[in-house]
């Protein structure tokens, strides 16, 4: 789990700070669906299971939020999700 910037973000302009600080932000949302699913697969009470998973649901929409505001500031990434959209589809036709 993070509870500590994992990076240095001391030498960062504010805009590349600001980017940095949202893709940690994804990475602990990211983090956080695993910890919900794991936990709710460790549970047999069937009330606990649907809250840790509703919970989970709950963080992909904050990877939605974040992402948004991410690919608004990082055109490269943007261009760069386009590249890799391409070549796993390209990967997965040619099988
Ligand atoms: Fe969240």
């Amino acid at each position: 789990m993070i509870s500590k910037y994992p990076i240095d973000l001391s030498g960062l302009s504010t805009e590349q700070r600001n980017l940095a600080l949202l893709r940690i932000g994804i990475m602990a949302e990211l983090d956080a669906i695993n910890l919900y699913e794991q936990l709710a697969a460790s549970t047999e009470d069937e009330k606990l299971k649907k809250v840790f998973l509703d919970v989970a649901r709950e963080e992909k929409e904050h990877v939605g939020e974040f992402e948004t505001l991410l690919l608004a500031g990082d055109q490269e990434q943007v261009e760069m999700m386009k590249e890799g959209k391409k070549e796993v589809e390209d990967i997965i036709k040619d099988k």
